[in-house]
C-alpha cells in the first residue's frame, strides 16, 4: 500500500511538472528579452546583434531589446549574463572572444563552459586590416615594413584583451615578429571614430564595422583575413595576397543564455534564430556587410557547445604560447 501511495505521489508530482513546463513553453516569450552585447554601442558585434534581435522580436512576438555592457574585451558582458536570472528573458551574443579569453583570463568571474546554456551560431565574419587614410603605406608589404621601421610609435586599436580586434592585432604583430603599441577601446565603434579622425593609425577590424567605410574611402584596406577575395571589397586582397601566407581569421558569433534556463525556452530562442537566419532582410544586410548567416545546422545548442568547446582548446596553446594574459 505504501509503495501504492508512494507511486501516486511521484506520478502526481510528475504530472505537476509536466504542466509547469508545458505552462511555460506556452506563455514563453512573454515579456521583453535582454541581448547583451559586451561591446560598446556602433561596433561589428553590435550591428549583429541589433539585426538578429529586430528579426527574433517578430517571430517571438516580444521585443528583444539589446544592452551594451563593454569592457574587459568583452568579458563584463559575458558575466552580467552569467550571473543573470536563468529565466530565459536574458541572452547575451558573443563571439570568438567567450573562447579566448578562457585562456587569456586566469579569474574569469564565470566558468565559460559551465555558466551558459547554448541558444545557436549566427555568424562567420571575416576581418580586415585597416589604417586611418592617410597613413603612407599603400599595401600589405609597404605596411608590414612601416610597421617593422615605426614599432615604437605605430599605434594599434582595439576592444580590449579577449576582442576580436585583440586575437587578430595579436596574430599580426605574431606574424610580423614585431611588438606595437595598443590602445584599448570599449568596443571597435568608438575605436573607428578614432581611426576616422587620425587618432590611431591601424586597426583589424570585423568587415561588420569597417566596408561602409572602405568602400566609403574614409579609411584604408590592405587585406581581409578570409580565404578568397570578399565581393563587396573585390578590391582589397586577402592576406595571403600581400604575403601573410596563413593569416586567416574568421569572427563566428553565437547566442547564450544563463545556465539553467528552462530548455523550452532556449529551443524556442534556437528556434527563432534559425527563422531570423533565414530572413531575406538577415541576408541581405549581412551580405552587405560581408558576410553570411550561419546554416539551419549551426543555429542549434549542439553546434554552438561544440564549436566553444573546440575553439577553446584550439587557442589555449597559441595564447599561453604567446605568454600575454589579461590577469
Ligand atoms: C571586437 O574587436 O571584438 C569587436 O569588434 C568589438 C566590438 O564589437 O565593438
Amino acid at each position: 500500500m505504501k509503495i501504492l501511495k508512494t507511486m501516486l505521489g511521484l506520478g502526481a508530482a510528475f504530472a505537476v511538472t509536466l504542466s509547469s513546463a508545458a505552462a511555460f513553453a506556452a506563455g514563453y516569450p512573454e515579456r521583453t528579452i535582454t541581448m547583451v552585447v559586451p561591446f560598446a554601442a556602433g561596433g561589428p558585434t553590435d550591428t549583429v546583434a541589433r539585426l538578429v534581435a529586430e528579426s527574433m522580436s517578430k517571430d517571438l512576438g516580444q521585443q528583444i531589446v539589446v544592452e551594451n555592457v563593454g569592457g574587459a574585451g568583452g568579458t563584463l558582458g559575458a558575466g552580467r549574463v552569467a550571473s543573470a536570472p536563468a529565466d530565459g528573458y536574458t541572452v547575451l551574443l558573443h563571439h570568438i572572444g567567450m573562447s579566448t579569453s578562457a585562456t587569456l583570463y586566469r579569474k574569469l568571474a564565470y566558468d565559460t563552459l559551465n555558466a551558459f546554456e547554448y541558444v545557436g551560431l549566427v555568424t562567420d565574419v571575416p576581418m580586415t586590416i585597416v589604417a586611418r587614410k592617410d597613413l603612407e603605406p599603400t599595401d600589405l608589404k609597404g605596411l608590414i615594413d612601416y610597421m617593422k621601421a615605426n614599432k615604437d610609435t605605430v599605434t594599434v586599436a582595439n576592444a580590449g584583451i579577449g576582442a576580436a580586434s585583440h586575437l587578430c592585432g595579436m596574430l599580426l604583430m605574431s606574424a610580423i615578429d614585431t611588438p606595437l603599441v595598443t590602445v584599448p577601446y570599449k568596443g571597435t565603434g568608438p575605436a573607428m571614430t578614432d581611426l576616422l579622425g587620425g587618432q590611431v593609425d591601424i586597426m583589424c577590424d570585423q568587415t561588420t564595422n569597417t566596408t561602409k567605410q572602405i568602400q566609403g574611402g574614409t579609411i584604408k584596406a590592405y587585406a581581409v583575413t578570409s580565404p578568397a577575395r570578399l565581393d563587396v571589397l573585390p578590391d582589397v586582397p586577402t592576406a595571403a595576397e600581400g604575403g601573410l601566407a596563413d593569416f586567416q581569421v574568421g569572427i563566428w558569433h553565437g547566442i547564450y543564455a544563463p545556465k539553467g534556463t528552462p530548455s523550452e525556452a532556449v529551443e524556442r530562442l534556437s528556434k527563432s534564430l534559425q527563422v531570423a537566419l533565414k530572413d531575406e532582410n538577415i541576408v541581405a544586410r549581412f551580405a552587405e556587410l560581408g558576410t553570411a548567416p550561419s546554416p539551419e545546422a549551426d543555429a542549434t545548442p549542439a553546434a554552438l557547445k561544440a564549436k566553444l568547446e573546440s575553439e577553446i582548446a584550439r587557442w589555449k596553446p597559441v595564447i599561453e604560447a604567446a605568454g600575454q594574459f589579461a590577469d
